[in-house]
C-alpha cells in the first residue's frame, strides 16, 4: 500500500483517489468510487490499461520478458520441475514437497477416467468438426455429470472440482482427437505419468504396442508447463467473468476453452502453422512480411505481437529449444517449414516496423511446428493449449471464488446509440 494519491479534475470539481502498490509491477490507480464520485465511468476497451483484479498467482514483465508463476521463472520451472509440479504450485502457491507431490500425482491419476455414459456424447458430433468445438461441448458437459462438486462455497468441493479437470482434460483432448480421426479411444493408464499417458491415449491403436518416446513426453510435460497460465489473458478473463456469477466450474472452463478458439488468442498456433506453410518458402517471405505491414491487408504475422510481451516472450525461447530437441529426436532437422520460422523470425526482428512496435515471436509462433512434428493435425493444437491452460483457469477462478471482496464482473458502456423516442406504428415507417 502507498499514501499516494491519484487527482482527477473534471470541469471545476476535482476527485483523489488511492495509489495501490503491488509486490512488483506498475501502481494502479483505485478508481471503484469514481462512478459514485464523479458520475463518470473510466473507458478502456480491450482493457489496454485496466487491472480487472488482484491476484498472486502470475506475473508478467512485458519490457523485461520475465513470466512469474507465484515468484519461480518460466525457464526454472519447464526446465527442472514438470506440469504437475506446476499445477500444484498454481493450485496452493508453493512447491510440493515429495510426499505433496506423490499424493497430488496419485489423486490426478486415479481421475483420469471419464463417466462411461460421456463417450457417447462424442457420437453427437460430425466426425469433420474442429476438435474445438467437442472441447467445448464434452467439457460443458461435464457440469451434468457431478452434482457432488457443485456448491463452490466448500473448499472441499472445489479442489474436487479443480482435480477432476486437470485429470479429464487430456482424456477428453485424446478423444476429441481420435473421434475426428475415426480411431477407437484409448483408455487412461494409471501406470504411465501425465504426459505419456496422453499421448499414448492419442497414438496408441488396438492392433498393436504403442511405446511412448520418453524424450518426446518430456517435450509435451514441458509444452504443457509452457502454456499453464498467464495472467488476466483473454480466456482467464473470460473463465474468471463467468465464475463471478456463481456459474458451475465445468461450464466456466469451457466458456475459457470457446474464448481460446480464437486466432488472436489460442488458436495462433494453428494459423501460425498453416500461415508458415502457406508461405512455403524462405524466398516467399519479404512478400508476406509487406502484406503484413499493409493496413489494408488483414494479413497477420502469426505467432507475432502480444499485448503484454514487448520483448522476446520467455517461453518462445524454450519452445524454440523444445522444436529442435523434437526434431533432432526424430530425425527430422531438415524440415523446410522450421527453416521458413528461423529466417522469418531472423528479417523480422531486424525490421523496423515490427522492432518499433515491439512485436516479437510469442509462444504460438513455434509451438505448431513441434506439435505437428509430433504427429498432431493442426486443428488439435489449441486443444492442447487448452488442455495445459486448464489448471491456470482453475486456480485463477479458485482465486477469484476465495476472495472475500469477490462481486459479480458487471462493466458498464459509454452508449451512443438513439435517445428515447416514442414507438412508430407500421403504417407510419
Ligand atoms: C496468446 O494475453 C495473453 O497472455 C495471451 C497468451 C496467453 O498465454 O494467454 O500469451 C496467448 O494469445 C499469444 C498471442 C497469439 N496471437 C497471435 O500471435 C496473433 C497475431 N498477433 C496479433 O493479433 C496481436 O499482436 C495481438 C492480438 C497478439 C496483440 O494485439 P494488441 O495488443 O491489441 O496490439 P495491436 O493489435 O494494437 O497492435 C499494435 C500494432 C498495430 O499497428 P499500428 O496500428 O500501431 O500501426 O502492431 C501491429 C498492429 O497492426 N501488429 C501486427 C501484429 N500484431 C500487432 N502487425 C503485423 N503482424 C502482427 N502479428
Amino acid at each position: 500500500m502507498t499514501d499516494q494519491k491519484a487527482t482527477l479534475n473534471i470541469g471545476k470539481e476535482s476527485y483523489e483517489f488511492e495509489v495501490r502498490q503491488g509486490s512488483v509491477g506498475p501502481d494502479v490507480i483505485d478508481i471503484s468510487s469514481l462512478y459514485k464520485q464523479s458520475d463518470c465511468f473510466t473507458f478502456d476497451p480491450g482493457f489496454t490499461s485496466t487491472a480487472s483484479c488482484e491476484s498472486a498467482i502470475t506475473y508478467i514483465d512485458g519490457d523485461a520478458g520475465v513470466l512469474l508463476h507465484r515468484g519461480y521463472p518460466i525457464d526454472e520451472l519447464a526446465e527442472n520441475g514438470d506440469f504437475l509440479e506446476t499445477c500444484y504450485l498454481l493450485l496452493h502457491g508453493e512447491l510440493p514437497n515429495k510426499d505433496q507431490k506423490a499424493d497430488f500425482v496419485d489423486r490426478v491419476t486415479h481421475h483420469t477416467m471419464l463417466h462411461d455414459q460421456m463417450t457417447k456424447l462424442f457420437s453427437g458430433f460430425r466426425r469433420d468438426a474442429h476438435p474445438m468445438a467437442v472441447m467445448v461441448g464434452v467439457v460443458g458437459a461435464l457440469s451434468a455429470f457431478y452434482h457432488d462438486s457443485t456448491d463452490i462455497t466448500d473448499e472441499s468441493q472445489r479442489m474436487i472440482a479443480s482435480m477432476r479437470m486437470i485429470a479429464k482434460m487430456p482424456t477428453i483432448a485424446a478423444m476429441a482427437h481420435k473421434y475426428t480421426v475415426g480411431q477407437p479411444f484409448v483408455f487412461p493408464r494409471n501406470d504411465l505419468d501425465y504426459a505419456s499417458n496422453f499421448l499414448h491415449m492419442c497414438f496408441a491403436v488396438p492392433a498393436e504396442d504403442y511405446q511412448v518416446n520418453p524424450v518426446l513426453a518430456r517435450a509435451m510435460d514441458r509444452i504443457f508447463t509452457l502454456h499453464a497460465d498467464h495472467e488476466q489473458n483473454a480466456s482467464t478473463s473470460t473463465v474468471r467473468l463467468a465464475g463471478s456469477s456463481g456459474a458451475n466450474p465445468f461450464a466456466c472452463i469451457a466458456a475459457g476453452i470457446a474464448c481460446l478458439w480464437g486466432p488472436a488468442h489460442g488458436g495462433a498456433n494453428e494459423a501460425a502453422l498453416n500461415m508458415l506453410t502457406e508461405i512455403g518458402t524462405v524466398d516467399r517471405i519479404p512478400e508476406f512480411l509487406e502484406r503484413a505491414k499493409d493496413k489494408n491487408d488483414p494479413f497477420r504475422l502469426m505467432g507475432f505481437g502480444h499485448r503484454v510481451y514487448k520483448n522476446y516472450d520467455p517461453r518462445a525461447k524454450i519452445m524454440q529449444k523444445t522444436t529442435h530437441e523434437v526434431l533432432a529426436e526424430l530425425g527430422n532437422t531438415d524440415d523446410p517449414i522450421l527453416d521458413v520460422a528461423m529466417e522469418l523470425e531472423k528479417i523480422a526482428l531486424e525490421d523496423d516496423y515490427f522492432k518499433s512496435r515491439g512485436l516479437y515471436p510469442n509462444i504460438d509462433f513455434y509451438s505448431g511446428i513441434t506439435l505437428k512434428a509430433l504427429g498432431f493435425p493442426p486443428e488439435m493444437f489449441t486443444v492442447l493449449f487448452s488442455l495445459a491452460r486448464t489448471v491456470g483457469w482453475i486456480a485463477q477462478w479458485k482465486e477469484m471464488i476465495e476472495d472475500p471482496k469477490q462481486k459479480i464482473g458487471r462493466p458498464r458502456q459509454l452508449y451512443t446509440g438513439p435517445t428515447t423516442r416514442p414507438y412508430l406504428p407500421l403504417d407510419k415507417r
